[in-house]
This record gives structure tokens, sequence and C-alpha cells, in this order.
């Protein structure tokens, strides 16, 4: 028989965790045992994986003795909390959250892009990439590694699914209401997000950027291992549900036409080129992201304001790719390196 894993999905309930245990059946992950966690709120609920119906349990009171792999998505805090004790127990933790992404003892991977860096964890933990970062590199590490990249300036039109359950309820919501002409009041985002954009995502920080946009910055250097790229972001939420946009121009190191660029993405893993120049020949969330594994990419051109310019339109599903896809292909090398 083939070897087994026993696997930990903490926030199972939440939005990446629901997409994780679509992914792991998917992609026929070998699992053992499974144990599903979230908060006392939800353990005893039943949630369906193939066959079998697996009943919630308390993160608080779980005993994490035995787990193989433990796939983390319930925020921050509690990763800081839960992450280590997992780890210590003997567990791999794929981490979702931004806990640990910027400790020079945790790997962080996006399995296209720096895999060979997932084996070394002395901490027993690799962090998975902020959604949005993620999928800007799966398309821009081919052309960084053919021709380098000196500065990035990205907007990024991110879905509400990126802030949990609650956003795309508030969405819902709002929008209902909207077209009954009531009132909305804004709980989850600072603002109406129904028929609305709102440029701000995560927390504000002294410089002005928001802390979203950071983790653009940080991300992308630490993953690309490359402390001169500059990267300049603005943040934006978007009443789409799922799937992130981003518009991205590039100031390369070395000149690549379009052309070159496009072969280029059409030969990355991951990656599928969607650039017909005619009405509806782009990605788009709705159209080509939502519910899939690419990072589409289109729109390419050379920037006609920059000799070293390059325009690229690149979307992706936040929940899939973004989250849950690449913390499963993370535990996927776990497995590689046991068998
Ligand atoms: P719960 O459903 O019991 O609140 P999302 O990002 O979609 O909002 O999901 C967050 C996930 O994190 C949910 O599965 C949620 O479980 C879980 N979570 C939130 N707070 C805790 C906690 N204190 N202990 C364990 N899991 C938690």
């Amino acid at each position: 028989m083939s070897k087994t894993y026993t696997v930990a999905i903490v926030g199972a309930t939440g939005a990446v965790g629901e997409a994780m245990l679509s992914v792991l059946a998917e992609r026929q992950f070998p699992i053992g045992k499974l144990h599903l966690l979230a908060s006392a709120r939800s353990a005893g609920e039943k949630i369906e994986y193939g066959a079998r119906k697996v009943v919630v349990e308390d993160l608080a009171t779980f005993d994490p003795a035995g787990v193989d792999i433990a796939l983390f998505s319930a925020g921050g805090a509690i990763s800081k909390e839960y992450a280590p004790k997992f780890a210590a127990a003997g567990a791999v933790v794929i981490d979702n959250s931004s806990a640990f992404r910027y400790d020079d003892d945790v790997p962080l991977v996006v399995s296209e892009v720096n895999p060979e860096q997932a084996a070394n964890r002395p901490r027993g933990i690799i962090a998975n990439p902020n959604c949005s970062t993620m999928q800007m590199l799966v398309a821009l590490a081919p052309i960084h590694r053919a021709v380098g990249i000196e500065r990035i300036n990205v907007a990024t039109y991110q879905s509400v699914s990126g802030a949990g359950r609650s956003g795309m309820e508030e969405l819902g919501r709002q929008t209902a209401a909207m077209l009954g002409f009531q009132t909305v009041e804004p709980k989850k985002f600072a603002v109406q997000i129904a028929f609305n954009l709102i440029p701000q995502i995560d927390d504000f920080l002294d410089n002005g950027y928001t802390k979203e946009e950071m983790k653009l910055v940080w991300e992308t250097r630490k993953i690309l291992g490359d402390d001169r790229i500059q990267v300049n972001p603005t943040a934006v939420r978007v009443p789409v549900f799922y799937g992130h946009s981003e518009a991205v121009h590039l100031e390369t190191r070395g000149k690549i036409s379009a052309a070159d660029a496009r072969a280029l993405l059409e030969a990355a893993p991951g990656v599928e080129v969607v650039d017909d120049r005619a009405p509806g020949g782009y990605p788009t969330p709705v159209t080509h992201a939502a519910g899939t594994d690419p990072v589409y990419v289109g729109r390419i051109r050379e920037d006609l304001s920059h000799p070293r310019g390059l325009d690229l339109w690149i979307v992706s599903d936040n929940i899939r790719k973004g989250a849950a896809l690449n913390a499963v292909q993370l535990a996927e090398l776990v497995v590689k390196e046991r068998s």
C-alpha cells in the first residue's frame, strides 16, 4: 500500500480552508487521517470529504501529536499561537497567514518559482505567500530569470473573497440592499464595497503604503532572492467575488520584446496566456480565473513611455493559486521528499 499522511486543516470552515479541502481531493492527495479544525463555534459540524463525513474539531483542545502536515488558514494570531505547537509535535506546517513570512528561518515559497526552498525549514514551517504576490510572481519569475527586473509598478484589483467569508457576505448583502433602494452599513470594509472601489487593503503604515502593498514589496524580494528589485504597489479592493487582477508595469534590466515575453510566458509552468488583442481576448476574474488553477496573463505589450518597459494584465483565483492550491502544492513537495 502506498504511504498516506495525517493531514490537519486549521481554519477548515473558512473560504481558504474549504478550497484546501477541494484541492486536496481533486489532486488525490494521499490522506490517511484528516483533521478539520476551527473555533469552538464550529466544533461538531460535519464536512464531507469524498465518501467521508469529517467532524470539525476545536483547535483549542486538539492534540497535534501524529499530524504529518498541517495547513493553516485561520489568520495570523492563530498561526502565531498554534503553528509552533504543531511543528514541535512533528508536523510540517504550511502557513497561509503573514505571521512568519518575513522570518529568515521560514521559507516563503511559490511552487513554480522557488520550490527548492521548501526543504530548508529549520522551524518546520513553510510560509505561503500573499495572494497578490503569488500570482504576480508566477508570471514575473520567468521574465526576471531571462532579463532581470529592475522595477515593478503594480495596481491590484482584489476580490472580496481575499477578506474571507465575511467579505463575500458583505458584498452580497450590500448589493442586494442597494438593488432594493435600501441604505447600506459598512462592517467588514471601511466604506461601501458594492458598486464601489476601495483603495485600502489591510492597515496603513508610516510610509503611507498599506500593509497589503508592502507585502508585495517584501515578498517579491524574498521569493526572487533579489533585494534590488523596486516595487511600487497600489492595492485596491473591488466588488468581485473571486479572482484578483493586476495591472503590472515592469522596467526590466535588459530589453525584452512583447513577442519574446509572450513566448516565455507560454512556456512558463502555471501560466496561461490569453492575449488576442480583440474584444474579450483577455482574461477576467469571472470569465477565466474563478474556480480554476492557472495564472492568466494578457494585454502583453511594450510600454510606449519607457525603452525597457513591459505591461501585463495578470488574473488568477486568489483562493486557489493565491492560497489553497499553492499550499497543497507545497504539501506535495513535502510528500515528494519522503517518498
Ligand atoms: P470558524 O468558522 O469556527 O470561525 P475566513 O477567512 O473565511 O473568515 O475563515 C477563517 C477560519 O479561521 C475559519 O475556519 C474560522 O473558524 C477559523 N478561526 C477563526 N478564529 C478561530 C479560532 N479562535 N480558533 C480556531 N479557528 C478559528
